[in-house]
Parts: structure tokens; sequence; C-alpha cells
């Protein structure tokens, strides 16, 4: 464990030459890197070079789990990279283990490689030295951070002159499927990404149509209150995810200090008109329901 420097409870900010001479190679026996990247995120990875080239790039990755994406970002000749995570997914993701591991043994920031550290942290407060990175990379993150706004202000802090956000995200809360459901209840498996399996418990863009009270009387016949109690607290509280509709994250980046390179839909599920007439009596028409995923690329001035 590595106790030189910790990310956690921010007495300094940390360069990068502090941290990569001070966090010496793990002999942490978790296997943190697997190799193993989902479509989705190789899909975001092979959307860089749209924007940029990452070669010599200091990089830090927001959500970087084990950190395996930024193994795969080594591959275009990055410089020094650092991941942080604020959260681990405990029980919602059996396969994040390692890092639930890592945060619970409290081994707050590990060597993954010579390019690598990955560390808890959180971008609403880092505890890194101004003008450090070329580019902040995330992929499916910023549908969980919470206080966006003032987390863009950080990153701001946090690039070097005319560095890179690149953000590849979704569902974002006003799409079909925003609620972005990922839990265990009563032995029940609800992913937001298969829709069978929720069915009958709520149908696209249900959760924007209705309140938590309503949505519990809808299913109150056919459910315990346990288990409707556990689904409401999921969709409408659980911190994990900041319910930004897509209106709110196009005020939130325009009202940023960054130059917008990109702020692009992704993948859409087109909202039925039945439903989009009651939506837009109910929310206004500056909410873009069908928008599910987005890409935004901003620029430090
Ligand atoms: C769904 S996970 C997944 C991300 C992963 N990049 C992927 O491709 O699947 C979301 C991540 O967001 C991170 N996160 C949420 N809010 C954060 C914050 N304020 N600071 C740092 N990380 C944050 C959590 O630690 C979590 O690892």
């Amino acid at each position: 464990m590595n106790s030189i420097v910790s990310l956690k409870n921010p007495t300094h900010h940390y360069t990068l030459d502090e941290i990569f001479t001070q966090v010496l190679p793990s002999h942490s026996e978790i296997p943190l890197l697997n190799q193993n990247l989902s479509t989705y995120q190789l899909d975001a990875i092979a959307r860089l070079p749209v924007y940029f080239d990452i070669k010599d790039f200091d990089i830090l990755e927001i959500g970087a789990d084990e950190g395996n994406c930024l193994n795969e970002l080594v591959k275009s000749g990055t410089n020094r990279m650092l991941g942080i995570n604020n959260w681990c997914a405990e029980e919602e993701d059996k396969l994040s283990n390692a890092r639930f591991e890592l945060v619970q043994s409290e081994q707050l920031i590990t060597r993954l490689s010579k390019q690598i550290v990955l560390s808890y942290g959180d971008i609403r407060q880092l505890a890194i030295a101004d003008n450090s990175f070329d580019l902040i990379f995330s992929i499916a993150t910023f549908e969980h951070i919470q206080a966006l706004d003032e987390a863009l202000i950080e990153m701001h802090r946090l690039l070097k002159p005319k560095g890179f956000i690149y953000a590849n995200f979704g569902p974002v809360w006003s799409g079909a499927i925003g609620h972005h459901l990922w839990c265990e209840i009563e032995g029940r498996i609800l992913q937001f990404s298969e829709e069978e399996q929720y069915a009958d418990i709520l149908q696209r863009h249900e959760h924007l149509l209705y309140s938590a009270a309503e949505l519990k009387q809808k299913l109150s016949a056919n459910y315990s209150d346990s288990f409707i109690n556990e689904l409401l607290y999921r969709i409408y509280e659980h911190p994990h995810i900041n319910r930004y509709s897509y209106a709110d994250y196009r005020k939130i980046v325009m009202n940023s200090p960054f130059k917008v390179l990109a702020f692009k839909k992704l993948w859409q599920i087109p909202t039925e008109e039945t439903m989009l007439n009651k939506l837009q009596q109910k929310y206004g028409y500056t909410i873009d329901f069908n928008c599910s995923s987005l890409e935004i690329v901003l620029q430090k001035q």
C-alpha cells in the first residue's frame, strides 16, 4: 500500500511527477487489469482520433474502474495516466470485485503499470496540481457525476491550456431508459439495457411520466411494499445517477468556461407519439426525450 500519496483527503495538490515517483509498483494480488473491454468502451476509444491525437498526452480518466481503458490507450503512445473512481459498485456490479476490494482494503492509490496509476478521487475536488493533463477522458460516467457544473470548473483547472475533455455517456435521465436501473431487488436483476427484464414494471419513459407516488400506486396491486420502495429509491433517489435531462447537460456545457467542440447525440430511442404529447405537457418543449446518449468534447481556451 502506498500511503505517501492520498487523493482522498486533499491537503496538497500533487503534480504528476510527484505521483509517479512516489507511488511505486504495487505488490497487490488484486488482478485489476483483466484486459476485457466492452464494445461501448472500444467504440468510445475509437472516436478519440476524430478530435485529437493522444500521442504523448498526460491523461486523467474519470470513472476508470479497474483501469482497462487506460491500458488500451497506452497503445496509442500516451504518456502518464491517472484513473479515478469515487465509488465502487458493490453489489450492483459483481464483476467489479477487484475495485471493491481496492477501496475496502483502503488501498486508495495503486500503480498498475509504468504509465498508469489508479486512485480514489472525486472530480469535484481533486488533489492534483493545476494544468496537469492534456486530456480528461470519461466513458459511461457523466450521467453519474453530481454537480457537473462544479466538476467542469475543476476539470478546467486540471487541464493544460488547450487541453481537452472527451465524455461519452448515457443513458441520460430524459431518455427512454434514463432511469438507469442497475440492481438486484429481492432476487430480481434489473438492468436498464435489458428492457425485457423489467417490462412488467416500467415501460419506456414512464420514469419521467410518473412521480414516485404515482408509480407506487400503479405497482401496488402486483408487488410487495418492500420491492416497490427499493425500486422507487433506485429510480428517483439513489445518488449514483444525477438525473440531468438533455436540456440540463446543454445548459451546463454552454455555461462552462470551455469551447464546445462537440455536443452530439450518439444513440436515440424515438419517443412514441402519445407519450411525447404527455411528456411535453408535463415538461414543456425544451427537452429532447429521444436522446439516450451523448458525446461531449470540450477544449480549455
Ligand atoms: C458506471 S461506472 C463506469 C464507468 C466505466 N468507465 C465504464 O466504462 O463502464 C461510473 C463511474 O463513475 C465514477 N464517478 C461518479 N461520480 C464521480 C466523481 N464525482 N468523481 C470521480 N468518479 C466518479 C464512479 O466511481 C464509477 O466508477
